[in-house]
C-alpha cells in the first residue's frame, strides 16, 4: 500500500478544489457575466441608467444644424442653370431629453412615457449666429400647391391668386427657419380651410422646429419594453401613440417596430437593428458595416444603407407578424400588384424565396405611391401632405441623379454617414451620429400658374447631425466592466491550472515514493539534509513490508 502523508493529502485536496472551482468558474463565467447584465441592464425605477434615461441633462448630447443657402433663385426657370447651394453652419444646440408621465407596467415588463426635448443654442461652437440671413425655397407655398393638386379648379384659382403675391423663395434668418418660425398668409388661409378630410398643421407659423422646444406633442407617446422579462425586449417600442400600427403607410410598412433609441439590446451579433423614428413615422434599419475601436473599446459599427434608402428592399416576415397585414391584402396580392419587379427578377438572390408569401417588397410600401430614386424616404404622409423627403446629408448614398440636378452637394462618408457604434456585449452605444437631410419636392403644376414652368427637383433645405455616445469620463468604467468576462475567465483558468499542477505534483511525488529505491543511499543522505523532505524520503526508502511499519508512528496507514 501507498503511504500518504498529511501534507500530500492536504495538497492534493487543495489542488482538487482549485481545479473544480476553476473549471466550474471558467465554464460558468459567461453565465455569471450574463447574470450581472441581466440584473444591471433592465430599466427599472432603481436601475443605474434610470436617472440618465429620464433626463439626459448630464449627457453630452448635441445637434448641429446646417442650412442650405440658395444663391441663385432668380435663375430657377433658366435653361441650363442649376440651383446652387452654399452650406451654412453648424448652428449648434445642446439637446436635452426629458421623459414625463413615466409609468412602469411590471405585469407586461413595459414602461410608458412621453418625451420632451429642449434645445439650447451654443454660440461658442456655432459658425454663425441665428440672425444669419438665408435664402431658401418657399416650402409653405410649395406644400400648399402640392396639397391642393387634386382640388377643384376654383379653389386652385384662389390659391393661385394668393400665391401671386408670394415668391418662390424666402429670405429669413436661421433662427426663424429653425425654432422661431415665421408667419405666412398661406398658413393663415390654410387654417380657415381645415376640415375633416383636409388635415392642416395646427400651427400659426412655419419653422422646421417651430413649437418643438419643450413640447411632448412631436415625439408621441411610447410604450417600451424594460427588458425585465427578456433582455431582448430592452428598449423595444411595443406601442406608439397607443397602437402597434400607424395609419401613414400601407401594410406591412405600417408596423410600429424597432427600438426607441436609448437602450440597445445587448448580446447582439451583426444582424440588422431597427430604430423607431416617430418623426418619420417609420423605422430606420441599421446595417452592420465594420468593427471599430472607440475610446479603446471594440464596437460594431452599423450604418443606414440600402434597406432604408432603397425603393426595392425585400424582407421576409416571421409568419406571426402577418397579423399586421391588412385582411384585404395578402402578401401574395402585394407582390402581384408590384408590376415593376417581375417575381423572378431577383431569383439569383438566394436569401429571397420568391414563392414565399412572407417575403414582401417593403421598399414599395414605403414609397406610398410614386417611388423615388434610391436615397430618399417619402414622409409626405407624415407631414400633413407636405412633399417632404428625407435623405442622408448631401444626398450621400443616393442615386447620383439627385445631385446632378443641383450644384453644391459634396457627400463624404465620414461626415455625412448615419451610424451607431455599439459595444456588442452590453449594447451600450459608444458613438452615435444621426444625420439626416430634409428635402422638399418642387414640381410643376398645370393649374397654378405660379408653378407652371418650374423644373422637378428635390430641393435640399437643411440637414442635422445629432451626436452622442459614451462620455470620455465614463469610458474607463465601461472598459473595466468589459474586462470582467476576460479577467474572470483568466482568473478561473489560472485557478484551475494551479489546481491541476498541485495534483500532478502530488501524483509525481507519490510515484517517486513508490518506485524502487534505486540509488537509495544517496537519497537518504539527501533526505537527511532537509527536515522538510525527510519524511517523504524516509518513506520511499522503507521496505514495502507493512507489518514492519506498524511500529513507526510516522503516518497512519492508508
Ligand atoms: C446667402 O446667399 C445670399 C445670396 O447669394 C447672400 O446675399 C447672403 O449673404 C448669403 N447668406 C449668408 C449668411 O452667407
Ligand atoms: C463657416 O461658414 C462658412 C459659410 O457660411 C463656411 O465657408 C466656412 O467653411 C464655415 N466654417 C467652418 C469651420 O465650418
Ligand atoms: C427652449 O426652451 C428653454 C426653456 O424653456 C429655453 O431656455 C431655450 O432657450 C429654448 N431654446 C430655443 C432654441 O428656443
Ligand atoms: C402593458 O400594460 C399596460 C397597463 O396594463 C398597458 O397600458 C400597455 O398597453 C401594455 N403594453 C403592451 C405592449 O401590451
Ligand atoms: C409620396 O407619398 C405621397 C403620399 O404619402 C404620395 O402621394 C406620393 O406619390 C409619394 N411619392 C412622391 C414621389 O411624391
Ligand atoms: C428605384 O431606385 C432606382 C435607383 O435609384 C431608380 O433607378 C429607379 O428608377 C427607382 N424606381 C422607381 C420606381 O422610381
Amino acid at each position: 500500500m501507498r503511504p500518504w502523508t498529511n501534507k500530500t493529502v492536504a495538497l492534493g485536496v487543495v489542488g482538487l478544489i482549485c481545479l473544480i472551482i476553476g473549471t466550474l468558474l471558467s465554464c460558468m463565467w459567461p453565465l455569471v457575466f450574463e447574470g450581472i447584465l441581466r440584473k444591471e441592464l433592465p430599466l427599472t425605477q432603481n436601475s443605474r441608467g434610470f436617472e440618465l434615461w429620464k433626463d439626459t441633462d448630464k449627457l453630452p448630447l448635441f445637434i448641429d444644424f446646417y442650412l442650405f443657402n440658395w444663391t441663385n433663385p432668380d435663375e430657377l426657370r433658366e435653361e441650363g442653370k442649376k440651383p446652387n447651394f452654399v452650406q451654412m453652419g453648424p448652428y449648434r444646440f445642446r439637446e436635452r431629453r426629458v421623459k414625463v408621465n413615466v409609468v412602469f407596467h411590471p405585469e407586461n415588463s413595459t414602461v410608458s412615457y412621453d418625451q420632451m426635448k429642449y434645445w439650447y443654442f451654443d454660440a461658442e461652437h456655432s459658425n454663425g449666429t441665428l440672425k444669419d440671413r438665408v435664402i431658401a425655397l418657399n416650402a409653405v407655398a410649395v406644400s400648399a400647391a402640392h396639397t391642393i393638386r387634386y382640388w377643384n379648379p376654383m379653389m386652385q384659382g384662389t390659391l393661385s391668386y394668393l400665391l401671386a403675391s408670394s415668391k418662390i423663395y424666402i429670405n429669413k434668418t436661421a433662427g426663424e427657419l429653425l425654432f422661431e418660425g415665421y408667419s405666412d398668409q398661406i398658413i393663415s388661409m390654410g387654417s380657415l380651410m381645415a376640415s375633416d378630410d383636409f388635415e392642416v398643421p395646427p400651427f400659426d407659423k412655419f419653422g422646421w422646429f417651430y413649437m418643438r422646444n419643450g413640447s411632448t406633442y412631436f415625439d408621441g407617446h411610447f410604450n417600451v419594453g424594460t427588458g425585465e422579462d427578456d433582455l431582448a425586449n430592452l428598449g423595444v417600442v411595443k406601442l406608439w401613440n397607443y397602437k402597434d400600427t400607424i395609419k401613414n403607410f400601407h401594410t406591412p410598412c405600417n408596423a410600429v417596430e424597432g427600438i426607441a433609441g436609448e437602450f440597445w439590446p445587448p448580446k447582439r451579433g451583426t444582424e440588422d437593428i431597427s430604430i423607431w423614428t416617430g418623426e418619420l413615422c417609420r423605422p430606420l434599419t441599421y446595417e452592420y458595416s465594420e468593427d471599430v475601436m472607440h475610446l479603446g473599446i471594440k464596437g460594431y459599427k452599423f450604418s443606414l444603407g440600402e434597406k432604408s434608402l432603397g425603393n426595392n428592399t425585400k424582407r421576409q416576415y416571421p409568419h406571426e407578424q402577418a397579423k399586421y397585414f391588412e385582411k384585404t391584402t395578402t402578401t401574395e396580392d402585394f407582390f402581384s400588384a408590384d408590376v415593376t419587379t417581375p417575381r423572378n427578377a431577383n431569383s439569383n438572390n438566394k436569401n429571397i424565396n420568391e414563392d414565399n408569401p412572407d417575403v414582401v417588397n417593403i421598399g414599395r410600401c414605403y414609397c406610398n405611391g410614386e417611388c423615388t430614386p434610391m436615397g430618399l424616404m417619402n414622409i409626405t404622409a407624415c407631414r400633413f401632405g407636405a412633399p417632404a423627403f428625407v435623405s442622408l446629408p448631401h444626398f450621400h448614398k443616393a442615386d447620383p441623379i439627385l445631385r446632378s440636378q443641383i450644384s453644391g452637394m459634396n457627400p463624404q462618408d465620414d461626415i455625412h454617414n448615419f451610424y451607431v457604434t455599439l459595444e456588442p456585449n452590453t449594447g451600450i452605444p459608444l458613438d452615435v451620429g444621426a444625420r439626416l437631410q430634409i428635402n422638399v419636392l418642387l414640381q410643376p403644376s398645370l393649374t397654378i400658374s405660379f408653378f407652371k414652368d418650374v423644373p422637378k427637383i428635390f430641393f435640399p433645405m437643411f440637414w442635422f447631425n445629432v451626436r452622442g455616445g459614451v462620455p470620455d469620463e465614463m469610458a474607463g468604467g465601461l472598459r473595466q466592466l468589459l474586462m470582467l468576462p476576460t479577467s474572470g475567465l483568466y482568473g478561473s483558468i489560472i485557478l484551475a491550472t494551479i489546481g491541476a499542477t498541485l495534483i500532478v505534483i502530488v501524483i509525481i511525488v507519490q510515484f517517486i515514493r513508490n518506485s524502487p529505491p534505486l540509488p537509495g543511499k544517496s537519497r537518504r543522505t539527501q533526505a537527511t539534509n532537509g527536515t522538510k523532505t525527510e519524511l517523504v524520503y524516509m518513506d520511499t526508502t522503507t521496505p514495502p513490508d507493512d507489518h514492519e511499519r506498524n511500529d513507526r508512528p510516522l503516518q497512519p496507514k492508508n
